[in-house]
């Protein structure tokens, strides 16, 4: 078992039983995630039994609670979702920094629709769409973003989303899929196990997705406008070159804090 993306925050209140439960499965934050547990069960031991019973069985707890902490949201996270991972947030902070004025954003590849949240909710009364080609995500982010007025499209990258966004887009948010396909299997079981292949793989060198989204980014950005997308920071020269290439100014980023590296590629004006 390995540590929740959500490091749990909340105060010890569990069963000591469950504690022990959990802290026998492998679970770092034991305590927290517990107190987690009994909140989501709601006083109902039969609950609390079968939550921790999914929650030692494996399941990331984020799937289990239902929920996963992103930029001081709480963003719900159906079985089968992507769970949004904190060190993503440093994306929206550079897209922020890069457009804090947008008005038209787009969260692509959205799973849950953590990106367009924290986007939506910083930058009150833009329009926002976000797609995906998975049908469990497209309903998980539609009730994200239905609080922000967030459409949610369904499909193939930019065959998703309506035509009329072309040359519009001022923040394209793609956390794409960048594992590369034989590094799958060295990832934790929470991912390889709870999470779609879709959601993961990037292809032979983890780039085949970013790749695509780059050469099509040009058509929908508005003049100056940016796509920003992370990588690893072994795939970070290559993924420039794809920017540069698809002619942005491309520039990579980097959180030291959090090990994150965003490629960001800017449509010259
Ligand atoms: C790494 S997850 C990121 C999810 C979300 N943006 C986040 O950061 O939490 C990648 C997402 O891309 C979606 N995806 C993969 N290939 C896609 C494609 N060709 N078109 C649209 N979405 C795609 C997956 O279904 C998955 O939800």
């Amino acid at each position: 078992m390995t540590t929740p993306r959500t490091r749990p925050t909340v105060p010890p209140e569990a069963p000591a039983a469950v504690v022990a439960a959990l802290r026998a499965a492998g679970c770092v934050f034991a305590e927290e995630e517990a107190a987690l547990l009994a909140r989501a069960a709601g006083g109902a031991p039969e609950r609390l039994a079968a939550l921790v019973a999914r929650r030692v069985a494996g399941e990331p707890l984020e799937h289990v609670v239902g929920w996963a902490e992103f930029r001081g949201l709480r963003i719900r996270v159906a079985p089968g979702v992507f769970v949004p991972r904190r060190r993503t947030e440093f994306l929206v902070e550079r897209a922020l920094a890069l457009a804090p004025r947008a008005r038209t954003v787009v969260d692509l590849c959205c799973g849950s629709g953590a990106l367009g949240a924290a986007l939506a909710r910083a930058l009150p009364g833009a329009e926002l769409h976000a797609a995906d080609i998975d049908p469990a995500a497209v309903e998980c982010a539609a009730r994200n973003l239905g609080p922000y007025g967030g459409r949610v499209h369904h499909g193939d990258l930019f065959a998703a989303l309506p035509a009329a966004l072309r040359g519009r887009v001022e923040i394209l948010a793609a956390n794409v899929p960048y594992v590369p396909t034989a590094d799958i299997r060295l990832l934790p079981a929470e991912a390889r196990e709870h999470e779609p292949p879709t959601a993961l793989d990037g292809g032979p060198d983890g780039l085949a997705v970013l790749r695509r989204v780059a050469e099509d980014a040009p058509g929908w950005l508005a003049p100056g406008g940016c796509l920003l997308a992370e990588t690893s920071g072994r795939q970070a020269p290559a993924a420039e070159r794809a920017f540069a290439g698809a002619g942005l100014v491309a520039e990579v980023a980097v959180c030291e804090e959090s090990d994150a590296h965003v490629i960001t590629g800017v449509l010259r004006p």
